[in-house]
C-alpha cells in the first residue's frame, strides 16, 4: 500500500518535472523591493563586498533621536569598516523605513561598542524593538567584539519602525549599521513539522525569527556576496559532537532544482553541493549517529530548516536515513529519491521544536542509518538553519512585550518622546534643539566627529531621576508614563476613600491600612496609607514608588500615583478585584480555583518575578514572595505586589528586616539563615513554597498540626520524594489534575526548594516548567477523559486530612506582617536567627 502511494507520488512528480522544467530554468536571483543599507553614524557611503551602505542622514531615514550624535573610532583591527562609526542614542530613538512591499524582511543590526570622544559605548545597555516585536531586551553588546544580529520579520504595514531604548541603568544606546531588506515570500512556508507531538505548526507567518545558526554542513564559510539573500553560512566542524563520525563530501556537477524542492534562494549552491556523511571507515560498528550540538536559550521555540541534497548516492533509492532532534525522531527512513526523483536535487524540511534538553540549553540534531534491512548504512545533511521564534508576548529576547508607550511612530511625536525623556525641561530643550537643527542644516557635517549638542548630563540625569527629591513631583514623574496623574492631592485621596472610611479597608499591612477607593473618573483603586512619616517608613515608601515606576509589567501590581502632601505617605495602586491568592486557597468561603486556574496564576506570578530578576542589569529581589502578596484581578490574572522590601540597598533598617521575616515565615530561604545573604534564588525558594500552598491549599506553617506536618515545605517534600505528592493535594482538586502535570509541578517545586540557591532553577526556568505543566494538563484534558484513566489521579477515598481544622487558625500568622511576634511560632531557633539578621542587615 505504502509502496503504491510512493509510486503514484513519483509519477506525479515526474509530470511536474516535465511541466515545470522551463520554469526552473528562469530562476533568476531575487531582487529585493525594499533595500536599505545604512552605515550608522557615518557621514559618507561605505561599500562592503559591492553592497553600498549609505551615509546616516537623519532626514533620509526618518531618524528620531534626542540629539544627533555621530561617533567614530580609529581602531583599525575591525572586522568590517561598518563598525568604525556609530550613532549614539541618548534616549528613546527610532529609525523608520518606508516599506514598498509588505511581507518578510531581513533586519540586520551591527554592533561594536567602542570608546569615542565623549561616549563610552561599552556602557550601553538597551532594548531594540521592531514594531511590536522585541528583538533585544536589555542588550549589552560584548565589549571586545563586533556582533551582527539577523532577524526575519513579516512586515504587515507600510512602515517599519526600529526603536532603540536605553535601559534604566544605562545612559545610551547605539547602532553601527542597519540592513532592512525584502526577503522572498516563498522563503517561509505556511507550516512546519513538529516532533513532539508529531504534527504541524501552522502559524509560521505570524512569527518573527532570529537567526541563531546558519551552517553550511560539510563545506566552507559562505559570505553574503555568495548568497542571493545576503546571508552568511558558517562551517559545521565546531558543532560536531564527534568529528570522527563525519566525512565531508562535495559535488562539482550541476544541481537539479525541482518544483516542490528548494530554489536557488533557499540556500546557495555552495550549501547544497557539500554535505557530511557517515564516516564508517572510522568506526567499527556502522550503527552510529552524526550529531551536531548547538547552544540556545531554552526558553524559546525554534524553527529548524534542514537542507538535503543527495550528492553521495550513485543511483536512486539507495539512501535511507533517520533524522533526530534531540532524542526525538524527526524523520524516519527519509528517502530523498522519492521526494525529488533525482540525485543532486536540493530539498529542505522545516521543523518547529522547543529545546529538547533544557538543562544544558542544548539543541542537538542527529542523523543516522535507517534500520531498513539490506540498505547500506549512510546518512547525510547539507545545511542547517536554526532560528528562534518569538514567544507569546512577541519577544525574541526575554519575557517582556514591547513597551507600547515608547513605540515611536513618526516625526510628529518627537515632542512626546522628548517629553518622556526630559520631563519638565523638554520645552526649553525643544527650543534649543530647534535652533540647533536649523543651525545644523546650514552647516556641513564634519567627517568622523562626534557631535553632541545637548550636554549629556542634562538628559542622563533626568532620565535617571529617582524619588529622592520628593518635593519636586515633576522630577519623579519624568521616569513614568506621562499619561498618569502621578501625584495626587490629599483632598483627592480623601474623596476617593470616603475620607478613609474604616468600612472601606480591604487590608492591613506592615506599612499601614489599605483602602478601596474610587477616583473621580470612576477608576477603582487600592489606597495604601502609611503610618505617620518616620525616616524608616519614608525609605520604604520611596523604595516602592521607585520600584513600581521603574518596573512596569502586566504581572506586577501597578502604581497609579502617590500623595506626599501633609507629611502623608499614600500610595495608590490599581485595584485588584479578587484580592489575594491566599484568600482563594484557604480560610475563606470563596469557590475553589481549578487546577488550570491555579497553574495560570503561578505562571503569571512567575512572570512578574522573572521580570523583577532580569528586567534590569542589577536584578531586583522581591524578598517577600508569598501567596498574600500575589493579587488577582477581576479575570484572576495574577500580579505580584508589595515592593516595600524589594530593594536591597545598604540603608535598610531593622524594621524592614523584621517585617520581612515575620511576614514571610515559612517562606524563608534556609540559605538566607545560614549565609545571611539574599539572592534572587531566595525568591525562587519562597515561590516554591507558594506552589505547594497552591497545590495543597493549607497554610505554610500550621502549629496546630502534628509535628511532621507543621511546615508545609518539609511535609510536602517528603511526599514528593516518595513520589506520592498526589496523596496530599487539595481535596477539591482530586481527580482534576493530570498525572503528568502534577509530576512536572511537583518536580519544579522540589527544585525551587533545593537546599542551596545554586541548585535552584531561575524564575525563567520555573516559568517554562509551569507552562509545560499547563500544556500537559491541557493535552490530558483534550484526550478522552474516561478512556485513559491511568493518566489521572485515582480517587482517594480514604485520604486523611487535617486541613479543615487548620483553616480557622491561620489568621494573624501570615499576611502583611501584621502577625504577632515571631516567637509565636513553635520553632525556637528562629528568634535567634532574626536577631542575627537584624545585626547584619540593620547596620
Ligand atoms: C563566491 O563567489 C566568488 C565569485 O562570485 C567565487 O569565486 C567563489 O568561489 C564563491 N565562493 C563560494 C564558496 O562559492
Ligand atoms: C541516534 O540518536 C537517536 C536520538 O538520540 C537515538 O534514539 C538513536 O538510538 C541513535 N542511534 C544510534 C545508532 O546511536
Ligand atoms: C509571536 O508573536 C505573534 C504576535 O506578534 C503571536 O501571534 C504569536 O503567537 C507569537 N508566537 C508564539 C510562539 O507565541
Amino acid at each position: 500500500m505504502a509502496k503504491t502511494i510512493r509510486e503514484a507520488g513519483s509519477f506525479l512528480l515526474l509530470f511536474g518535472v516535465v511541466f515545470l522544467f522551463s520554469l526552473s530554468t528562469r530562476s533568476l536571483s531575487f531582487t529585493p523591493v525594499d533595500n536599505y543599507l545604512i552605515d550608522c553614524g557615518s557621514s559618507a557611503n561605505t561599500t562592503i563586498d559591492g553592497r553600498v551602505f549609505v551615509a546616516d542622514d537623519r532626514n533620509s531615514f526618518d531618524v528620531i533621536a534626542p540629539s544627533d550624535i555621530l561617533a567614530s573610532t580609529s581602531l583599525n583591527s575591525l572586522s568590517s569598516a561598518l563598525y568604525s562609526t556609530a550613532r549614539v542614542l541618548t534616549g528613546p530613538s527610532s529609525y523608520s523605513f518606508s516599506i514598498q512591499k509588505q511581507g518578510y524582511h531581513w533586519i540586520r543590526l551591527y554592533f561594536f561598542p567602542f570608546v569615542a570622544q565623549n561616549y563610552n559605548l561599552k556602557t550601553a545597555i538597551f532594548t531594540v524593538s521592531a514594531e511590536k516585536i522585541v528583538l533585544l531586551q536589555d542588550f549589552q553588546p560584548p565589549s571586545d567584539s563586533s556582533i551582527l544580529k539577523e532577524y526575519l520579520i513579516n512586515v504587515t504595514s507600510d512602515r517599519l519602525v526600529l526603536t532603540f531604548r536605553p535601559s534604566i541603568q544605562s545612559p545610551l544606546a547605539f547602532i553601527n549599521a542597519i540592513e532592512v531588506i525584502s526577503a522572498p515570500d516563498e522563503l517561509i512556508h505556511a507550516s512546519a513539522r513538529t516532533v513532539l507531538p508529531v504534527g504541524s505548526f501552522n502559524t509560521l507567518s505570524e512569527q518573527a525569527f532570529e537567526t541563531m545558526f546558519r551552517v553550511n554542513i560539510g563545506g566552507p564559510m559562505v559570505t553574503p556576496a555568495n548568497d542571493t539573500l545576503g546571508r552568511t553560512w558558517i562551517p559545521d566542524q565546531g558543532f560536531l559532537l564527534e568529528k570522527s563520525t563525519a566525512k565531508s563530501k562535495s559535488f562539482t556537477g550541476n544541481l537539479n532544482y525541482r518544483r516542490g524542492g528548494a530554489t536557488q534562494d533557499t540556500a546557495p549552491d555552495a550549501v547544497y553541493s557539500t554535505a557530511e556523511e557517515m564516516n564508517s571507515a572510522n568506526v567499527a560498528n556502522t550503527n552510529f549517529n552524526i550529531t551536531w550540538n548547538f547552544t540556545v536559550d531554552p526558553n524559546f521555540t525554534y524553527f529548524l530548516r534542514m537542507h538535503f541534497c543527495d550528492i553521495v548516492s550513485t543511483a536512486l533509492n539507495l539512501l535511507y536515513f533517520n533524522v533526530y532532534i534531540g532524542d526525538w525522531s524527526a524523520s524516519r527512513d527519509l528517502d530523498l529519491s522519492a521526494l525529488t526523483s533525482s540525485l543532486a536535487s536540493p530539498y529542505f524540511i522545516d521543523f518547529v521544536t522547543p529545546v529538547t534538553d533544557k538543562s544544558s540549553s542544548s539543541m542537538r540534531v542527529s542523523i543516522g542509518p535507517s534500520s531498513i534491512p539490506g540498505v547500506d548504512p549512510n546518512a547525510i545533511l547539507n545545511g542547517l538553519e536554526i532560528m528562534k521564534m518569538n514567544n507569546s508576548v512577541g519577544s525574541l529576547d526575554g519575557l517582556f512585550a514591547a513597551n507600547p508607550s515608547l513605540v515611536i511612530g513618526s516625526k510628529g511625536k518627537v515632542g512626546l518622546i522628548l517629553g518622556l525623556a526630559l520631563g519638565s525641561s523638554a520645552l526649553v530643550l525643544l527650543l534649543i534643539l530647534g535652533l540647533l537643527f536649523c543651525k545644523r542644516r546650514s552647516m556641513k557635517l564634519k567627517k568622523h566627529q562626534s557631535k553632541s549638542w545637548i550636554p549629556f548630563s542634562v538628559n542622563g540625569a533626568n532620565s535617571h531621576s529617582t524619588v529622592s527629591k520628593f518635593s519636586n513631583a515633576t522630577t519623579v514623574s519624568s521616569g513614568l508614563n506621562s499619561s498618569l496623574g502621578f501625584r495626587f492631592s490629599f483632598a483627592e485621596i480623601q474623596e476617593a476613600t470616603n475620607n478613609f472610611d474604616e468600612n472601606w479597608v480591604i487590608g492591613v499591612g506592615g506599612f499601614g491600612k489599605v483602602y478601596k477607593g474610587t477616583l473621580r473618573d470612576g477608576t477603582q483603586v487600592a489606597v495604601k496609607r502609611g503610618n505617620p512619616r518616620s525616616q524608616q517608613g519614608l525609605t520604604e515608601f520611596q523604595t516602592e514608588i521607585e520600584m513600581l515606576s521603574k518596573f512596569r509589567h502586566r504581572h506586577l501590581v501597578s502604581l497609579i500615583g502617590y500623595c506626599d502632601e501633609r507629611n502623608e505617605m499614600i500610595l495608590v495602586y490599581e485595584y485588584m478585584a479578587n484580592g489575594t491568592l491566599k484568600n482563594h486557597l484557604y480560610g475563606s468561603e470563596l469557590p475553589p480555583l481549578s487546577w488550570k486556574q491555579r497553574l495560570e496564576i503561578c505562571i503569571g506570578s512567575a512572570r512578574g518575578l522573572h521580570y523583577l530578576h532580569t528586567g534590569s542589569a542589577q536584578g531586583i529581589i522581591h524578598r517577600d514572595v508569598k501567596s498574600a502578596n500575589i493579587l488577582l484581578d477581576e479575570n484572576l490574572m495574577a500580579k505580584v505586589a508589595d515592593f516595600g522590601l524589594s530593594k536591597t540597598g545598604p540603608d535598610l533598617d531593622q524594621t524592614h528586616v523584621s517585617t520581612a521575616v515575620k511576614g514571610s515565615f515559612g517562606y524563608l530561604d534556609p540559605e538566607y539563615f545560614r549565609r545571611q545573604q539574599l539572592t534572587e534564588k531566595s525568591d525562587v525558594y519562597s515561590f516554591g513554597v507558594v506552589m505547594l500552598e497552591v497545590l495543597c491549599a493549607r497554610p505554610v506553617i500550621d502549629p496546630t498540626l502534628p509535628r511532621e506536618k507543621v511546615n508545609l515545605a518539609e511535609w510536602a517534600m517528603k511526599w514528593q520524594k516518595k513520589g506520592q505528592l498526589d496523596q496530599i493535594i487539595d481535596l477539591r482538586l482530586v481527580g482534576q489534575i493530570s498525572a503528568d502535570s502534577l509530576r512536572k509541578f511537583g518536580e519544579t517545586a522540589d527544585k525551587c526548594l533545593a537546599e542551596y540557591g545554586v541548585d535552584r532553577p531561575t524564575m525563567g526556568d520555573v516559568l517554562w516548567n509551569l507552562e509545560y505543566a499547563l500544556q500537559l494538563q491541557e493535552t490530558a484534558m483534550r484526550s478522552e477523559p474516561d478512556e485513559d484513566s491511568t493518566n489521572r489521579i485515582a480517587e482517594l477515598p480514604l485520604r486523611i486530612t487535617q486541613l479543615g481544622a487548620s483553616e480557622e487558625n491561620d489568621e494573624g500568622r501570615e499576611g502583611y506582617g501584621s502577625a504577632g511576634p515571631a516567637d509565636d511560632l513553635s520553632d525556637v531557633s528562629t528568634s535567634k536567627v532574626f536577631s542575627q539578621l537584624f545585626s547584619t542587615e540593620g547596620r
